[in-house]
């Protein structure tokens, strides 16, 4: 790696920090000052710089716009008990966002652009880290086309952008889900391991029904024969069965998660059981009958752990075990928050 990048920083007239109750913040509402860009064209990034948050301009005929050329990342930055802010796996969202540029016809982004981009930024923005207890700072890298041209080809023109909003759980409580058997989240040959606009725009729908009959997400299965479990609303599923944690291997329609990555290691690095393979609806729905099913829950970097606590399948509700008995998920929780917050040795160097 060269020196560090050379970042324009346009710094803001006046902060909007005192605006915010950090006691009381709702995800993804409120932003920092500062946003950081970089532009990519004719074969190289360049005018990389930071400057106030605030609405931007955009070609109408953007790709982005009309063909959901976008990809995007979610990471989270914790502020420790002496005020050092702690980046939680960055190098996994990095190593991820490539993988999703590749998949939409974009450049590679340089690993110094992403993490001198993004330091610059949380540096600026440090006192937006918050330190309140079950809150962070969410961190947003995203790419998108930059072009002036609506005609279907691979773009030539990008923005790499970062921007940061301080949040608080993203679920209040427990969620209810169904099992989702006509509409598709991502199949074999498509982008569902990516974090595309794609993957996300068209699970609204499908996800607003449920919400119209008292569910609150979904649980998607395979697009071919609604056989198998794939994922719950945006996140990673998880449950634990016999004693053994059980989660549905990644493949081309399921997103290599961060927090999923870390329950598995944690979980295996506690000696539990740890299956990752395919988990047919019907064994879950047997499980839950047979009391077997002890824990379910999504894995996502927004929640974390997003306990579920009733699941709906063909018309029929099944309540899970109460979620103060569920062993393993509420001690993987407290690990990774214990990590992230410095409270815990970091033993896979996961912490920055
Ligand atoms: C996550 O939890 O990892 C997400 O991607 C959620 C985000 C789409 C809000």
């Amino acid at each position: 790696m060269i020196d560090t990048l050379n970042i324009d920083i346009k710094k803001i007239a006046e902060s909007k920090i005192s605006q915010i109750d950090f006691n009381n913040i709702q995800f993804g509402k409120t932003y920092s000052d500062h946003m950081f860009t970089a532009e990519y064209e004719n074969g190289e990034w360049k005018n990389l710089r930071i400057e106030p948050y605030e609405p931007m301009r955009i070609s109408p005929a953007s790709p982005a716009l009309h063909y959901g050329i976008s990809i995007f990342e979610g990471l989270k930055a914790y502020k420790d008990s002496e005020g050092k802010i702690n980046i939680f796996r960055a190098d996994k969202n990095y190593e991820r966002l490539n993988i999703s540029a590749n998949r939409m016809c974009m450049p590679q982004l340089p690993e110094q652009i992403f993490f001198d981009g993004l330091h610059t930024l949380l540096e600026l923005d440090n006192k937006w880290v918050p330190d309140v207890p079950g809150t962070s700072l969410y961190i947003r890298p995203f790419i998108f086309s930059n072009d002036d041209y609506i005609g279907i080809r691979p773009s030539e023109r990008f923005k790499f952008m970062i921007i940061t909003c301080p949040v608080g759980a993203y679920y209040a409580k427990p969620v209810k889900v169904k099992i989702e058997d006509h509409f598709v989240r991502a199949v074999e040959g498509g982008s569902g391991y990516c974090k595309t606009g794609c993957n996300y725009g068209p699970a609204i729908y499908p996800a607003k029904l449920a919400q119209q009959k008292g569910y609150d997400q979904l649980i998607w299965t395979d697009g071919k024969e609604h056989k198998y479990i794939e994922e719950s609303g945006t996140m990673n599923i998880m449950f634990v069965i016999d004693g053994k944690l059980v989660t549905p291997a990644l493949g081309d329609t399921i997103l290599n998660g961060i927090t999923r990555d870390s329950v598995l290691n944690v979980a295996r690095d506690w000696g539990m059981d740890v299956e990752e393979r395919k988990v047919p609806v019907t064994e879950v729905i047997a499980a839950i009958k047979e009391g077997r099913l002890t824990e379910a829950f999504g894995a996502g970097t927004a929640a974390t752990i997003a306990q579920i606590e009733l699941i709906g399948y063909k018309g029929e509700d099944f309540q899970l075990p109460a979620v103060e008995t569920r062993e393993f998920s509420n001690k993987v929780l407290k690990e990774l928050d214990g990590i992230k917050l410095g409270q815990i040795e970091d033993r896979f160097g996961w912490v920055s």
